[in-house]
């Protein structure tokens, strides 16, 4: 009995011995996330899953700043040491093509077998150099959030138009306000001076049939009269049925207006869509998403956002730097993002997926707007897009706090344009 005891131990014990000769316990990989809305909670929680997956594996998720400009500062302080500090960056679709020699061509790390379940024109994006630099992970465009309950208690339809928006954001605006809300607003957007600004104008202005800034051959087109009517027109809103403090804003303050109740339209990404209808929030239940309204074009734009995992060049642990990426990227963490945070997926068949549709109904409603979002000048210009960006909401933001006109502001920025890409101005 005793003898029976001492041998089940001893193979007790080299199990366990060999159970940890084979588990890798000595590999830490670090991955530099986002926590704008639950983005980081959601991170955490993917990498548990990973770890679990691959015990000895321990993975620590690096908080970066809500700022797109601050997060890719902070990136560059890392890449440009060539830091293996960082295993997994977390890049904005922007990004690829001006960051790509940092990172590692996941084709070489088994991405040929997924890539193909991902939206073709984000895994192209994130190809430089027939490279695979980044791994999709979630997609966004702008979306118009509206309060369903103020639209019926004034009689109004869904706007449609940005004449329409402007003419029932005043409208609910100055009801509200009779009613004893001094703080009510019509409508809240990112008019910061960052990235989300671009994203913000590029929509007013090729929603007028503005362009993109720079066209896909090349040529600057900014400078044209439905440019300057567009970001005249949102000028124009600041004080109005904005904010003036509009003009500091990025997506969580303006979502921090929206979920006090105090605006009645809110230009944002779809992450603030399941946050906005969690228990106890003020305008649960009560409002929907909607394309953004149209100007002269006569359709809506919706500036493609959305955000990807590239694996680092100076990791340590390149392998487990790629598989981890992968792993995030994949099918099991893009559906738990997309029902638990309301994050779009980048693989095709969660849009198929029940539990994906019943928790963001939009998914499927909106699906052309997803698919059709127009995308910034980032390839055209790589790799001075950030530069371009930064004349860019510049020059808007100069008009939107009154210092310079649009007329001006977009004819200067035209010859920074030029002098920084050396682009011909297109006729
Ligand atoms: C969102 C978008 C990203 C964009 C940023 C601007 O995070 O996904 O592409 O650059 O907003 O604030």
């Amino acid at each position: 009995m005793k003898k029976g005891l001492t041998v089940l131990l001893v193979v007790g014990l080299l199990f366990t011995i060999s159970l940890n000769i084979f588990a890798q316990d000595d590999i830490e990989l670090t991955i530099a996330g986002g926590a704008v809305g639950e983005e980081l909670q959601l991170t955490q929680k993917a990498a548990e899953i990973f770890e679990e997956k691959h015990p000895g594996v321990s993975v620590e998720v690096l908080s970066t700043p809500d700022l797109a400009n601050d997060r890719l500062g902070l990136y560059l302080q890392f890449l440009e040491a060539e830091s293996p500090n960082v295993d997994v960056y977390q890049v904005d679709v922007i990004w690829p093509g001006d960051l790509a020699q940092h990172f590692l061509d996941l084709y070489e790390y088994g991405a040929e077998e997924v890539a193909d379940e991902h939206f073709q024109a984000i895994v192209e994006n994130n190809t430089v150099d027939g490279k695979l630099v980044a791994m999709p992970w979630f997609t966004d465009a702008g979306l118009l959030y509206y309060r369903q309950d103020l639209l019926d208690k004034y009689d109004l339809e869904l706007p449609e138009t940005w004449e329409e928006l402007e003419r029932a954001a005043k409208t609910i605006q100055t009801g509200e306000r009779a009613a004893g809300n001094q703080d009510f607003w019509g409508f809240v957007w990112q008019g910061n001076a960052y990235e989300g600004l671009t994203c913000d104008a590029l929509e007013w202005i090729h929603s007028n049939g503005g362009g993109t800034i720079v066209n896909s051959d090349k040529e600057i087109t900014i400078y044209n009269e439905k440019a300057v009517a567009a970001v005249e027109m949102a000028g124009n809103w600041v004080g109005h049925i904005s904010p003036p403090g509009v003009t500091g804003m990025a997506e969580e303050d303006a979502r921090k207006v929206w979920e006090a109740g105090n605006a009645a339209f809110m230009r944002n990404w779809p992450y603030a869509y399941s946050l906005g209808n969690q228990e106890g929030k003020v305008i649960a239940g009560k409002y929907d998403v909607a394309p953004l309204p149209a100007g002269d074009s006569g359709n809506g734009s919706a500036t493609l956002g959305g955000w990807n995992l590239a694996a680092s060049k100076y990791s340590d642990n390149p392998k487990w730097a790629a598989k981890l990426a992968l792993f995030m990227a994949g099918e099991e963490v893009q559906k738990l993002r997309a029902t638990e945070g309301s994050f779009n997926p980048t693989i095709k068949d969660l849009y198929e997926d029940e539990d994906v549709l019943k928790a963001n109904p939009f998914f499927g409603k909106l699906y052309d707007v997803f698919t059709n979002a127009v995308a910034r000048p980032s390839t055209q210009t790589a790799p001075q897009y950030n530069q371009t960006s930064e004349l860019f909401f510049q020059a808007v933001h100069n008009v939107l706090t009154g210092e310079e006109d649009a007329d001006s502001a977009l004819a200067y920025l035209e010859l920074d344009l030029q002098d920084l890409l050396d682009y011909p101005i297109a006729d």
